[in-house]
């Protein structure tokens, strides 16, 4: 019935639907943000357009409903993305930081990100070089489909010779830090904004 397969060009709508549906702790957050997009160019996009060997979809008889995605070398990336990937959208949003943190709309704590990326602590990445992030929508969760999704990932990054995968989780996301730690991820550090970062040998 699930199908996993590597993710096209024509699946961005689709990932940016998916990443949007999942990014309130792993639950809905359309109602938050008022351009449906922002989240998809930061968290979806870059990989889609960067790193489609590493870009997985989870497909059923309704269409495509979960994505694993990820980049081998994640200094490597970030460079591309300063690169290729923020440019045209830091011409297209403008940098909200002038406004205090605490007036800014959700909208621009993402437009924020597209001027000033998070980028991965040099300890994180000496370890674990490669990162990922995993959503499915309700329909493909809790039936297994998130492990076969990791190994599929993981296989991928350990033929390209990758040692160590980290990723980022809200605080708030119990489910998905249960999840990882059941996969066997361990805990690293805090990220930005009440985030963890945890990370797995490969
Ligand atoms: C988090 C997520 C990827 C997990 O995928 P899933 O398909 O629901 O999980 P699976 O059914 O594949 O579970 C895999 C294993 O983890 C275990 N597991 C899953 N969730 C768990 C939890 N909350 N607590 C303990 N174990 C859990 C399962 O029991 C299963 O164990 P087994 O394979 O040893 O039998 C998925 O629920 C999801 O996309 N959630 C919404 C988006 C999200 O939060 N993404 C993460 C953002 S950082």
């Amino acid at each position: 019935m699930f199908n996993i397969r590597h993710a096209r060009p024509s699946d961005r709508d689709s990932l940016y639907g998916i990443c949007l549906e999942t990014a309130d702790s792993g639950d809905d957050a359309t109602h938050l943000y008022r351009d449906p997009l922002l989240v998809g160019h930061i968290y979806a996009g870059p990989y889609l357009a960067h790193a489609p060997a590493l870009a997985f979809v989870l497909e059923d008889e309704e269409g495509v409903c979960g994505y694993v995605i990820g980049a081998l070398d994640t200094r490597e990336f970030e460079a591309t993305l300063e690169r290729e990937w923020w440019p045209a959208l830091r011409a297209q949003f403008p940098d909200p930081s002038d406004n205090p943190a605490a007036e800014r709309t959700p909208d621009q704590r993402l437009t924020r990100l597209i001027h000033h990326p998070n980028t991965a602590p040099q300890e994180t990445v000496e370890t674990y070089p490669s990162h990922l992030h995993i959503d499915l929508l309700p329909r493909g969760q809790g039936g297994g489909n998130g492990r076969r999704m990791m190994t599929r990932l993981f296989s991928a990054l350990r033929e390209a010779g990758s040692p160590g995968v980290h990723l980022g989780v809200g605080g708030r996301n119990a489910r998905a830090i249960r999840f990882y730690r059941h996969l066997g991820f361990q805990e690293l550090a805090q990220g930005p904004g009440g985030s963890l970062e945890l990370g797995l040998k490969l």
